[in-house]
């Protein structure tokens, strides 16, 4: 059902390699990556070490590497890699027609935290 999704715009608003961010209101910001690929990935954009701003990273394959510190976190599982442990969520989404949906009841839930 496509109330379920959140519609946020074109693909063409992130070139490959970049992020650009979604501001949610009373809760934290959500990072939408597309990778060199073609892929597209969205995270909480909190680094799990400080919470440095993973969407100012530099993108390579999967992975983000953080600005702070250069932790590695996997796009697809939020995960750092590596010798580094945490998670930051994933925000489940979608293309459809050329635009960017974000699972709306996992948007909402960043509302929450
Ligand atoms: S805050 Fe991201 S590596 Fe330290």
């Amino acid at each position: 059902m496509i109330g379920d999704w959140l519609d946020i715009g074109s693909v063409d608003q992130i070139t490959p390699g970049n992020a650009r961010t979604l501001p949610v209101r009373g809760g934290d910001e959500i990072a939408i990556f597309r990778t060199l690929t073609g892929d597209f990935h969205a995270l909480v954009n909190r680094c799990p070490h400080k919470h440095g701003p993973l969407s100012q990273g530099i993108v390579h394959g999967g992975v983000v590497t953080c600005p702070l510190h250069s932790w590695h976190i996997s796009l697809k599982t939020g995960e750092a890699l590596g010798e580094d442990k945490g998670c930051v969520p994933v925000i489940p989404l979608k293309i459809d027609a050329g635009r960017i949906f974000l699972l709306r009841s996992a948007v909402m839930d960043k509302r929450a935290a």
